[in-house]
């Protein structure tokens, strides 16, 4: 990882040398940058001792971990050394005023194999875990991946002490076929298959072992990179102190096993206070007839001797306990998050919100093909993407408004699903689940507060059990089956972003769309103008990019 810190001195310099491709005097001149140059490359994997072929970053999968301090730039230069085009994606890293950087296909076009894409993000007013992915093609499934973390400022408090260590801890399912033939499985219209096991930083069973010290404590930033499945993750003879999820520093409730479902991420503290041995650390698939269990190590400095005992156990079908454990993750009001002002100073239960979206996924067929839908719409990609499309005035591209705010009823049917919205506008959207399935989903440039979820039918009566006070405010929500989940979500981010399922094989087939935050202003404080050095592809394919 090629990683270099650069103070307020050296940033005049810099910034001569970055002319090329940066639109500099948009992002904190003042704040610090840190430059990655990534390769993008295949390479034999063999996390369950088959090998395949894996998706590396500098040679190394998982990706390297991104480090970074609040409202720090990045100047990620990925080279793709692959054969099909690729992009990536950061999830929970909120792109404010910038969607051209989101790299989902409704924003950015691929980087073409053998070309390299230099992303300019600002983790700006951001604080805590997230993680990195690519999005096109099923490239998830063979890699690409790793941790995000953003410190908090040096004046800033954190509600804890430091942690003696810091650990990216990615838990996943895993497939031993790579990522082509499980591409084609669903191009030719049939299901994923159930996964071949899990991977705990890229590695199998007892692959990995953390590293602790007697009577220290450490943070674990677990991430569900997987595909489908939630996970529940526990250490043996070890408890865990939640302290933060996507970017919220929450109420510091122990659990003994935490449930991580896909697409998430959540940091905890843990004490090394039992002797000083071998210790399981075990993810375990959740809500699934087959329990898929793997295991990785926490190896005290000192440790007298290996694991032992078996692996402990967790929940396995039961959704109360889950709903439970969720509806207990709070926010910590008096803690600070990005600012000095505590996070309980927004008062987001006082905000009347103007508009109810109710989204409900359906699974079908569409032309013997297997599909996934929101209201009925299954997304497909149009040839030039979405942000693209306005930024240049192109027409054709999709309609907006080309989703209903609720569910329609009818078959599923295939369109571009752009849903239209207000800048600045505060609205509730419902994630409706009349399937037997955990679904999991993420909007990108937002975090929003995760009100309420409970079993049955939402109706606006379900209002009445909404926690308008301390509820968490993160970027991915579980809906449990057969049951539904309520967000607020200011819409302060000028832009189109992806909302999505995270179970990727649903994603891939259509169930995802756009929701489109518009303004009628051009003025850079709302947005800011398609990047120097912006790939342009499709129907915007030969149009200028903005003069320096
Ligand atoms: C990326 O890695 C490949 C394989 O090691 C190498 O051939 C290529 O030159 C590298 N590209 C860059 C830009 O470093
Ligand atoms: C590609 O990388 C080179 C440095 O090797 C850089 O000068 C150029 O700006 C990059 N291209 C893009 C489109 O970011
Ligand atoms: C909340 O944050 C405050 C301020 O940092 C801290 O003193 C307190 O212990 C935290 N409370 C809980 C319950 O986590
Ligand atoms: C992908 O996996 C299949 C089945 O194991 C194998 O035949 C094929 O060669 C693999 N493809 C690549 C490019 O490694
Ligand atoms: C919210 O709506 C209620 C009922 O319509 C109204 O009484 C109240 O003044 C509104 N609050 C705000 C902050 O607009």
């Amino acid at each position: 990882m090629h990683l270099k810190l650069m103070g307020r001195a050296s940033v005049a310099v810099l910034l001569l040398s970055l002319l090329a491709i940066s639109h500099f005097h948009f992002s904190g001149a003042e704040d610090p940058y840190r430059f990655f140059n990534w390769n993008v490359t295949y390479g034999d994997i063999f996390p369950l001792g088959v090998r395949q072929r894996g998706i590396l970053i500098n040679g190394q999968f998982p990706g390297p971990d991104i480090h970074s301090v609040t409202n720090d730039n990045l100047i990620i230069n990925v080279f793709n050394s692959l054969d099909e085009p690729f992009l990536l994606s950061w999830n929970g890293v909120q792109q404010r005023r910038n969607s051209f950087e989101d790299g989902v296909f409704g924003t950015t076009c691929p980087i073409p194999p053998g070309k390299n894409f230099t992303y300019i993000l600002q983790v700006k007013d951001q604080i805590g875990s997230f993680y990195y992915f690519p999005s096109l093609a099923f490239h998830k499934a063979a890699g690409g991946f790793g941790g995000i973390r953003i410190l908090s400022r040096p004046r800033i408090p954190v509600p804890f002490s430091d942690p003696a260590g810091d650990y990216t801890v990615l838990i996943g399912d895993w497939f031993k076929s790579n990522h082509t033939t499980l591409k084609a499985h669903l191009d030719n219209g049939k299901k994923l298959p159930f996964p071949d096991g899990i991977l705990i930083n890229g590695r199998g069973p007892n692959g990995v072992a953390l590293n602790v010290e007697q009577g220290k404590t450490y943070r674990l930033r677990i991430s569900n990179v997987g595909l489908q499945h939630s996970l529940n993750f526990r250490i043996q003879n070890h408890k865990m102190k939640l302290v933060e999820v996507e970017g919220t520093h929450t109420v510091q409730t122990t659990y003994s096993s935490l449930d991580v479902h896909v697409g998430q991420s959540y940091s905890v503290l843990v004490t090394a206070d039992q002797p000083a041995k071998d210790y399981y650390i075990v993810a375990s698939s959740r809500f699934s007839s087959k329990v898929l269990t793997t295991t990785a190590v926490l190896r005290y400095s000192n440790s007298a001797g290996p694991v032992s005992g078996p692996p402990p156990g967790g929940p396995t079908i039961q959704v109360d306990w889950s709903l439970n454990q969720a509806r207990s993750i709070r926010t910590n009001l008096t803690a600070s998050g990005p600012r000095p002002n505590p996070q309980g100073s927004y008062h987001y239960g006082m905000i009347n919100t103007s508009r109810t979206i109710v989204l409900a996924s359906s699974a079908g067929q569409v032309n013997g093909k297997q599909r996934y839908a929101l209201n009925s719409v299954s997304y497909v990609a149009p040839d030039t993407p979405l942000k693209l499309a306005d930024y240049f005035k192109i027409s054709g591209v999709f309609r907006p408004g080309s989703i209903s705010d609720r569910p329609t009823g009818g078959g599923i049917y295939l369109d571009t699903s752009v849903l239209q919205t207000d800048f600045r506008a505060f609205v509730e959207i419902v994630f409706q689940n009349n399937e037997n399935i955990v679904q999991s989903y993420h909007l990108d440039g937002y975090s929003f507060f995760v009100v309420g979820m409970d079993g049955g039918q939402w109706t606006p009566a379900s209002r009445n059990q909404y926690n308008l006070h301390d509820a968490v405010s993160r970027c991915t929500t579980q809906v449990y089956p057969m049951s539904w989940t309520a967000i607020y979500v200011a819409l302060d981010n000028v832009g189109m972003w992806n909302l999505r399922s995270e179970f990727w094989a649903r994603q891939y087939l259509g169930q995802q769309l756009y929701v489109r935050v518009y303004t009628a202003s051009t003025s850079i404080r709302d947005e800011f103008p398609v990047p120097k050095n912006a790939i342009l592809c499709g129907r915007a394919s030969g149009r200028h990019t903005r003069p320096l």
